[in-house]
């Protein structure tokens, strides 16, 4: 059975996932919906002026970005550049020294991370972040909503069983339609890198996001792969808006609206992938002709 939050296509080889935003907060007009609830309309997330330090390191100084709904922000930069810790300053991870971080107009400062799945805000790790004692299921239903569906409570089963089995159905449905159902059962070290990569993201789209940050996704990848990713993000796009951090600059000017890039903590510049790439002061920051070759 597939899940109210990820219809579509069975069986899938590629990482095209259909109509992952069919969520139940689609079919309430936009007045109804909650913005608690997971799988809430997506909204623009707007960082401004930010600032973190860590001891004497200034890690962010006067970052701003926004992201907008249905839009794909790429954030680049060299390492140590400040991409990880502006991603775990929106996710309440670190607590910035200045500056504010909106999303839906509501501040997320004095939320706490675990407030933020319940607004649609899911991110994944620059690393894969996988438990390695847990099954590819087990980790993928780790991310899904403990909520109910249409379903069990058609069939009235107890509350602990619907719950359960409405985050086993979701993520299997999310697995189907990465094309790795069938790895449901696998442990994640006995799985290539790639296949790794695409449990890191069913785990977060089983939590139907209406914002996704992706901490490198497509570090390890290979060129098909990419491709493949690209693919995705371009259908999922039309549900929610994503904030893409990435050294794979061909990928980020590729499937990105707009570009910003860190520098030593710094906005060094922000625009079009067009804009970007005709910047002087980022290919110095790259030291290389990278971007302009992208
Ligand atoms: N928890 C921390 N404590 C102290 N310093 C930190 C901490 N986290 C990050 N930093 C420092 O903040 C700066 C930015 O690091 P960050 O990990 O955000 O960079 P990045 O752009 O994600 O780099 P990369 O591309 O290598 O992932 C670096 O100087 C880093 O050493
Ligand atoms: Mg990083």
């Amino acid at each position: 059975m597939l899940a109210s939050g990820a219809t579509g296509v069975r069986g899938t080889r590629g990482w095209v996932v259909r109509d992952v935003g069919a969520r139940s907060s689609e079919a309430a007009p936009a007045d109804q919906r909650s913005t608690d609830a997971p799988g809430a309309a997506p909204a623009a997330l707007e960082v401004s002026s930010l600032e973190v330090h860590f001891g004497g390191v200034v890690a962010l100084q006067d970052v701003s970005i926004t992201v907008q709904p249905q839009q794909i922000l790429g954030v680049i930069g060299p390492n140590g550049a400040g991409k990880t810790t502006l991603f775990n300053a929106i996710c309440r991870l670190v607590t910035p020294s200045g500056g504010s971080i909106t999303y839906a107009g509501r501040s997320l400062l004095s939320m706490r991370p675990s407030q933020l799945a319940g607004l649609g805000i899911v991110r994944t790790l620059q690393g894969l972040g996988l438990w390695t004692r847990l099954t590819v299921l087990e980790n993928v239903m780790l991310g899904a909503p403990a909520s109910t569906n249409m379903f069990s409570d058609l069939l009235a089963l107890p509350r602990a069983d619907r719950g359960e089995r409405d985050r086993t159905d979701a993520a299997m449905a999310i697995l189907d339609e990465l094309g790795i159902a069938d790895r449901a059962g696998a442990y994640p070290g006995s799985l290539p890198h790639g296949t790794q990569k695409r449990v890191v993201l069913a785990r977060a789209l089983v939590a139907r996001p209406s914002l996704l940050l992706l901490d490198e996704p497509a570090s390890g990848l290979s060129a098909a792969e990419v491709e493949q990713l690209v693919e995705l993000l371009n259908r999922l796009r039309a549900d929610m808006g994503i904030a893409l951090v990435e050294h794979h600059l061909d990928m980020v000017m590729s499937v990105s609206d707009s570009v910003t890039v860190l520098n030593l903590g710094r906005v060094i510049a922000a625009g079009t992938p067009a804009e970007i790439r005709a910047n002087d002061e980022v290919t110095t920051a790259y030291l290389g002709n990278e971007v302009t070759n992208a």
